[in-house]
């Protein structure tokens, strides 16, 4: 069985569509991550799946149940962690997890010993007593997802979970996660804008734009398809000037909002005879960089767009190389 299936879902806020028509399926076990730019439509994609919002058209079903015709069935399937947080800050982290259990009718004593084992697999054990307002907001994310786990769900509904988080936090998050989906074999559907995050944990990706999913694969299949290196080449005046280059071993040129991209296999062998061609068109090259396919190009390949935030932006680009102006 799929852990979930998802046929054609639809959602429309009067006039305008925020999720077109997307399908995809999660099988047991694996981590699917939804990427995209804010405003993709993710969340509201997942709030459709967790039955919290009402779907325009389209099929989906979680763990053999019909979002439609078996909410009840869907929602003790399904743990969720929102974007915003919804812990009681005036509470401790006990309290909160006990809080839930009681919601879901976890008899006491199973109650109380899955609260220490999940506290334990999140590493709030030790804090387990104290207000959550004391916690950091790594600290308050784990809690959140430890009570999402409460009830056994077999799928985990991460929205955005690092949201905001410092990059240490994130990696040691992205870990808890890995984990979970080992120790519990749940599958879990995330959502991020973060590609890194995207690559990191996730077994296989849809790709989201306004509303629709332009690829869907292994993080490594999205990146082989793009190609083998990727040049890209800041420029304010490539439009007019530049011609074809003529060279068979170049894949592909793309043109965006000022820089445009040469896609080739072996990209450092060519590189200065790229560069001295381009000058020779009269062509002003305000920088240049050489790197492997990331996520970020696969969507701008399918969207024409960059996902870009910045931090990640930065980190992408592995060797940077400043040239000269010239006039
Ligand atoms: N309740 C709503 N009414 C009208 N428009 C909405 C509503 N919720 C979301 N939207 C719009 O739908 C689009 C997708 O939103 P959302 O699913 O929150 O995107 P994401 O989570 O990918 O950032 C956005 O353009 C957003 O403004
Ligand atoms: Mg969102």
């Amino acid at each position: 069985m799929k852990a979930v299936k998802v046929e054609n879902l639809t959602k429309k806020f009067g006039e305008f569509t925020a999720v077109d028509n997307i399908s995809f399926d999660i099988e047991e076990g694996e981590i699917f991550g939804l990427l995209g730019p804010n405003g993709a439509g993710k969340t509201t994609t997942i709030s459709m799946l967790a039955t919290m919002a009402k779907a325009t058209a389209g099929k989906a079903v979680i763990n053999g149940y019909d979002m439609k015709t078996s909410q009840d069935g869907v929602r003790k399937s399904i743990g969720i962690v929102f974007q915003d947080q919804s812990l009681d800050e005036e509470l401790t982290a006990r309290e909160n997890m006990d809080f839930h259990g009681r919601l879901y009718r976890i008899p006491k004593e199973v109650r109380e010993e899955r609260i220490e084992e999940l506290l334990r697999l999140v590493g709030l054990f030790e804090r387990k007593d104290d207000l959550v307002k004391t916690f950091s907001g790594g600290m308050r994310r784990r809690l959140e997802i430890a009570r999402g786990l409460l009830h056994r769900p077999k799928v985990l509904f991460l929205d955005e979970p690092t949201l905001g988080l410092d990059p240490q936090t994130r990696n040691y998050l992205w870990e808890y996660i890995e984990k979970l989906n080992q120790d519990f074999k749940i599958s879990v559907i995330i959502t991020t804008h973060y590609m890194e995050e995207a690559d990191r944990l996730c077994d296989r990706i849809g790709i989201i734009d306004k509303g629709k999913i332009v690829a869907m694969d292994t993080p490594e299949n999205l990146k082989d398809r793009i190609g083998g290196d990727i040049i890209t080449v800041k420029s304010p005046d490539y439009r007019e000037k530049i011609k074809d280059c003529g060279f068979f071993w170049i894949d592909r040129t793309e043109f965006f909002d000022g820089f445009f991209t040469i896609t080739l296999s072996g990209a450092e062998e060519h590189l200065t005879e790229i560069i001295s061609a381009l000058i020779g068109q009269g062509i002003k090259i305000t920088s240049v960089s050489m790197h492997k396919p990331t996520l970020e190009d696969v969507f701008l390949h399918y969207t024409g767009r960059s996902i870009r935030d910045e931090e990640a932006g930065a980190k992408d680009r592995m060797r940077m190389m400043h040239m000269v102006r010239r006039h």
